[in-house]
């Protein structure tokens, strides 16, 4: 089965086909980063308006690569929520119009769940031993959601937790702008912290808190590591340019210790041995690191899956893989945006 997806919901225009929720046949990209990375955040009209103009050409050249046409298409999945309002109707007023004009089934899809089939779609899972195995433990890192979702099959899935305050991603985009570095902050987090690493291998990570990491809960908390990383700047600023490198592999050590601390309890507690990462965040190379050396350590038997950089991040071969497994089309009228869409809802 051969299904076009489509995705706008936060400041990219997405659109891919995929076969069998597997196979990538194209999947296109259009970001309007750069303009905000100018604004050093989204301005949801902005994207929005950015989104409007960059759809049809995204479209096309995602129909080009894969070298079909609308016929070829078995059916259409759009992402109509959680995300911007503005920047979602694009998508789903798109994909609405070619549903009824293609005569193609649509199926509507959530964006989180999307970003959990970057662990089934693509290289990725053709790379792998196999495909991850049920019952899975899912951490959805993305720039606006923390969650752990237990997973026990396609279309079974049970929310455990999620953040009390800032997600994890926003916990870097905010503390990359206390520390002058650009939009998405946990890119350019990243880069600053491996440079500080590779000069520093035996560095003992200690400057910032752990919230909640040996509290009886499965909620997250990252609104005051963004307080702790100020208070740090205004003690000293002028050794701010000298600090950067430092601060900033403090701040993602800080995040990345919690999020595999508290999923490895979650994994215990709940008896599975298969942990998915999604999200932006899961793009997060010291993430994947440390989840691998807590699991060897601690002689656990989990496996872990974390997808290509590229499927973390916003994109529409997710969306096109999600429909495939949990293939529920609704006639077009029944479908419409919703911003504040849950991972369960
Ligand atoms: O999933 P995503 O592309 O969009 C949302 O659904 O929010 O996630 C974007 C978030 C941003 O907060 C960005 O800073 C973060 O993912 N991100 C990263 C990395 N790449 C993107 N965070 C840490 N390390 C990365 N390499
Ligand atoms: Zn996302």
């Amino acid at each position: 089965m051969i299904i076009l997806g489509i995705e706008t919901s936060c400041d990219e225009t997405a659109a891919a086909v995929v076969e069998d929720g597997v196979k990538i046949l194209s999947n296109v990209v259009a970001s309007s980063q750069e303009l905000h990375t100018k604004t050093g955040g989204i301005i949801p009209e902005m994207a929005a308006r950015q989104q409007v103009v960059s759809m049809i050409p995204v479209l096309q050249e995602c129909l080009r690569i894969a070298k079909l046409k609308s016929q070829d298409l078995n059916s259409i999945a759009v992402t109509y929520g959680p995300g911007l309002i503005g920047s979602l109707l694009v998508g789903v007023e798109t994909a609405k119009t070619l549903s009824l004009i293609w005569e193609k089934p649509l199926i509507p899809v959530n964006h989180l769940v999307g970003h959990i089939y970057a662990n089934f779609v693509g290289e990725n899972s053709k790379s792998k031993v196999q495909n991850p195995k049920f019952p899975a433990l899912a951490l959805v890192v993305s720039g606006g959601h923390t969650d752990l979702v237990l997973m026990k099959d396609h279309g079974s899935l049970t929310w455990i937790s999620g953040t009390r305050d800032d997600a994890a991603g926003e916990a870097f985009d905010k503390t990359a702008r206390l520390l002058g570095l650009p939009y998405p902050g946990g890119p350019a987090i990243a880069a600053e912290a491996a440079k500080f690493q590779t000069q520093n291998p035996k560095f003992k990570y200690k400057l910032f808190p752990r919230p909640l990491i040996d509290q009886d809960t499965f909620d997250w908390s990252f609104s005051g590591l963004k307080t702790a990383v100020l208070r740090e700047i205004q003690s000293s600023p002028t050794t701010l340019a000298l600090r950067r490198v430092e601060l900033a592999a403090e701040t993602q050590e800080a995040i990345v210790d919690v999020l595999v601390n508290k999923t490895l309890k979650a994994a215990r507690a709940y008896g599975v041995d298969t942990i998915l990462l999604a999200g932006g965040v899961a793009a997060n190379q010291r993430l994947k690191s440390k989840f691998l050396s807590e699991i060897k350590s601690k002689g656990d038997n989990l496996h872990l899956h974390v997808p290509d950089p590229g499927l973390c991040t916003d994109n529409a071969a997710v969306i096109a893989s999600a429909a495939y497994f949990n293939f529920y089309p609704i006639d077009w009228k029944g479908v419409d945006a919703n911003p504040n869409l849950t991972i369960t809802s």
